[in-house]
């Protein structure tokens, strides 16, 4: 056995001479593997096709690094589409571990060759296998394993994949410093664990995406997948380049995606994993929560606070301050006393509360029934001896852990939470605490402390970094052991399905918070895995009050738009330390702009809502919001294209836009809400400027209207403290409407639409809706859907979808036509009002129309 895994630097996991032995060698600081093709995997056999999918056969050869190889193996390719093909490595004599999550992978039948592009393997028996996939329209190898040996053993399985170039993307869930990777020879951990971000070590956070984009020197793009749930690391290696995966269980399951574009990638994985959620109209409102009100007048008035401030609110949260010790499905009878009523209050002046879940049930507590209930549905994850398995989270007494691979456990979460909202009427639910997390592991002494026994599985032949970050940790650190088993009769090995946790406790959830309130609701999770966009935001965890956090923000978003998670955000104003004033107001105006725009800190912090601080945050806030709520029917659109497959992602990156423009490529300070806005916030400690990069093409600011033509360049915008840059970009048509003071009564306003021309005085957009709230509005065609179109004077909206109940007496009233090349216009004409008025402002050659009383469900034509 060999103690190095790969043949490639690897800092931080150093070996000592004396533990370098045959066959590998130590070349004076580092112990290395002999280099490819000297072990791995040759080809056994003649390839056969079956079910439209070709398999070889392959088999071991050179030395094994922990054991336990499985000798004879098989490939097996399957095209999917024009575009994707998957690669599967697996051991043909005994069924492992999968991934028991659906994804769309029929096979086409297609052999090894689409239109797009070329799989290529050696076929000779003997030779050493490995495999390319080509584009074929520029020859560009894009996928290649000839780079390392192939590793199957039982509980280490390998693969490199050399890289076509250094522009890679994804990977997560982690705190990284920008949004395409540093390639620096580090490696990376991916297991779902509580853990804080922290931009000084590369550690794993809540949730596991082994999904990577790259954008090929040429500018074309592919994505790849690993879709493997167990805990695994991968290595961002210098030379090659390369990308590394190591995992310690389950089969190397790849999908390769072929794009060309960056954003066709991200749609072909989408149309893999799950189209996001069309999340609720009010989910788009500004949120207000905190850990630690402590009791409900705290929590009135932070409200209270914001509402007097004039900015625009729509949820209110209830941490696990508002329960009971913390117990899930409870409330506070001191504290929060009256929570109940009070949400009744504020849900018929419009606004929506959120409680927290958190899957710790306390056991042995009188008179909390939750606990007695699972216990007799079977819900809890049992120890290898088959004792409830406890831990030690919030509450004072030790927890069980639901476990949500067992049906008798949906069927009661469901009902708990069914029956909770008989005693509190909610909106939403915030899932947390699902890696699962669990406090006190592995520290002698300590009260509930679970020290893991030691086998096989807590403790691997090979442990991945997330169980080596220092010397005495282990996988089970912070969580539950990883032998413990889950599922009906014990399918499965906690080993295998931890890091699946949270996705599947947003299933349940999800179906108890639609059956519970009777309409589409809203379920985010802090655990998150491949797919699980289809059912359930996200927020980026427990940041810190630092600058870097407000800048590394951006790169959450990013990251979470391409793994198919739209609906995003992080805790704006932060969630650990005090906040302070100018990076609160800096946050807010920011969080304006994120998908999920929620302030949010932590017990015994001081008070951060934007209206708890003296001087500017309050109004700043309620300017930054006030834009937000203008918005929100083009963002409401962006998540229906997002989840229709129009669009792979909503926040999107100048790179993911502007590919052809290399200059794109590594900008994660800005960012583009679709194609058409552009956020380009103050993201450093006392700086009123901000470099923005536009894009060749014209852009118009989004409070003047005033114009640049860009031909990709820098500008320097002012950013005084209270004011965030946005622009508008030429040829682009958005939605708005009149803001007010939450999502119900600005959904009774007039909308307006930003016609920004081109060049050629062209411009294009659309309008989705619904009521907002119901389930399956677009499935049962309860929805409008509108393109706009503007060309030679006239602008047109063509319905798609008509379905004038959902806009009932709706008028759009006011268009804003901006860069009119110095055109003064004279008169408008055609559907409607005759006591419209037309304005020009010749300073930014902008024409405004008011008074246009234009019902918005019809198609229209003006002139
Ligand atoms: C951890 C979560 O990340 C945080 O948002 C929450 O406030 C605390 N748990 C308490 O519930």
């Amino acid at each position: 056995e060999c103690p190095v895994s790969y043949n490639a630097r690897n800092p931080d996991y150093s070996i000592s001479q004396g533990a370098c032995f045959s066959p590998c060698t130590w070349d004076g600081s580092n112990c290395w593997l002999p280099d490819f093709p000297s072990y791995g995997y040759v080809v056994d056999g003649p390839s056969t096709n079956i079910s439209a999918s070709i398999r070889i056969p392959l088999r071991k050869f050179g030395p094994s690094l922990y054991g336990l190889d499985v000798t004879s193996i098989v490939v097996e390719i399957s095209i999917l589409t024009e575009n994707s093909v998957r690669i599967k490595f697996y051991d043909p004599a005994n069924q492992r571990y999968e991934v028991p999550i659906s994804i769309n992978n029929a096979p086409s039948g297609k052999q090894l060759s689409t239109s797009e592009f070329d799989v290529i393997y050696p076929e000779q028996v003997g030779s050493v296998f490995s495999l390319q996939i080509i584009r074929k329209s520029t020859g560009t190898v894009i996928f290649d394993t000839s780079v390392a040996g192939i590793t199957f053993e039982d509980q280490l399985l390998s693969l490199a994949i050399r890289l076509p170039s250094r522009n890679v993307y994804g990977l997560g869930e982690s705190y990284h410093p920008t949004f395409r990777r540093e390639l620096d020879d580090s490696t990376w951990p991916l297991w779902a664990r509580d853990e804080p971000p922290n931009p000084f070590a590369k550690t794993s956070l809540y949730g596991v995406h082994p999904y990577y984009s790259v954008i090929e020197a040429d500018g074309n793009s592919h994505g790849v997948l690993l879709f493997n749930s167990n805990a695994q690391e991968y290595l961002l290696q210098s030379t090659a380049p390369a990308v590394v995966f190591r995992t310690i269980g389950g089969v190397l399951d790849f999908y390769v995606m072929t794009g060309p574009t960056p954003e066709d990638v991200t749609r072909q994985y989408t149309s893999l994993v799950g189209r996001s959620f069309l999340p609720p109209y009010w989910s788009l409102g500004f949120q207000l929560s905190r850990y630690g009100y402590n009791n409900l007048q705290n929590m009135k008035d932070a409200i209270a606070r914001t509402k007097s401030c004039n900015i625009p609110l729509d949820v209110f949260y209830g941490d696990i301050d508002t329960m009971d010790q913390q117990a899930d499905f409870t409330i506070d009878p001191v504290n929060f006393v009256g929570l109940p009523e009070y949400v009744d209050e504020q849900r018929a002046l419009g606004m929506r509360y959120v409680p927290i879940i958190d899957p710790a049930i306390p056991g042995n507590r009188p008179g909390y029934p939750t606990y007695e209930r699972g216990l007799r549905a079977g819900a809890y994850i049992t120890t290898e001896t088959g004792d409830i398995l406890f831990g030690n989270v919030w509450p004072p007494e030790p927890v069980a852990f639901p476990d949500f691979l067992r049906p008798g456990t949906l069927d009661w979460w469901i009902t708990e939470i069914t029956e909770f909202y008989q005693t509190i009427k909610f909106d939403g639910l915030w899932i947390d605490m699902n890696e699962p997390a669990n406090f006190n592991t592995n520290i002698p002494g300590s009260e509930y402390t679970l020290s893991c026994p030691t086998n096989r599985w807590d403790d691997p032949p090979y442990v991945p970094k997330a169980g080596r970050l220092g010397p005495t940790d282990r996988l089970s650190d912070k969580t539950i052991c990883l032998a413990n088993t889950q599922g009906e009769n014990g399918t499965y090995r906690h080993y295998d399905v931890h890091s699946l946790y949270g996705y599947t406790e947003t299933i349940p959830t999800s179906i108890a918070c639609q059956s519970a309130t009777g309409k589409r609701g809203l379920v985010f999770t802090r655990s998150s895995f491949v797919g699980s966009g289809i059912l359930g935001g996200h927020w980026t965890g427990d940041n810190y009050a630092y600058w870097d956090h407000l800048q590394y923000s951006v790169i959450g978003l990013l990251d979470f738009n391409i793994f198919g998670l739209p609906y995003v955000g992080a805790d704006i104003c932060a969630y650990f330390g005090d906040s302070e004033e100018r990076l609160c107001e800096r946050w807010q105006e920011l969080g304006a702009f994120y998908p999920f725009s929620r302030n949010h800190n932590t017990l015994g912090t001081t008070d951060q809502d934007p209206c708890t601080w003296p001087l500017t945050v309050g109004e700043s806030t309620r300017k930054a919001v006030t834009i937000r709520y203008t918005l929100l029917p083009y963002f409401y659109t962006s998540f229906y294209r997002a989840n229709q497959g129009i669009d792979g992602t909503v926040i999107r990156s100048l790179a993911w836009e502007f590919t052809s423009d290399q200059e794109t490529w590594n900008i994660d300070r800005q960012f583009l809400w679709r194609d058409a806005l552009l956020v380009s916030p103050a993201l450093d400690i006392d700086s009123v400027v901000v470099s923005a990069y536009f894009p060749a093409g014209d852009w118009f600011d989004y409070y003047t209207g005033e114009k640049y033509t860009s031909i990709g360049t820098y500008i320097l915008l002012g950013a005084p403290t209270d004011f965030i840059p946005v622009h508008v970009r030429g040829g682009y048509i958005l939605p708005t409407q009149e803001p007010a003071s939450n999502t119900v009564l600005s959904r009774q306003n007039t909308f307006g639409l930003i016609v920004a021309l081109d060049g050629a005085r062209t411009a294009i957009g659309d309008l989705f809706w619904d009521d907002g709230e119901s389930i399956d509005t677009v499935s049962s065609g309860t929805y409008h859907y509108g393109t706009f179109n503007f060309a030679q004077d006239t602008l047109t909206q063509t319905v798609v979808n008509n379905y004038p109940a959902a806009l009932e007496g709706l008028v759009l009233d006011k268009i804003e036509i901006l860069g009119n090349n110095g055109q003064v216009p004279t008169s408008v004409s055609g559907d409607i009002s005759v006591d419209a008025l037309i304005t020009y402002d010749s300073t930014y050659d902008k024409v405004i129309i008011t008074g246009a009383a234009i019902p918005i469900a019809q198609a229209f034509t003006i002139t």
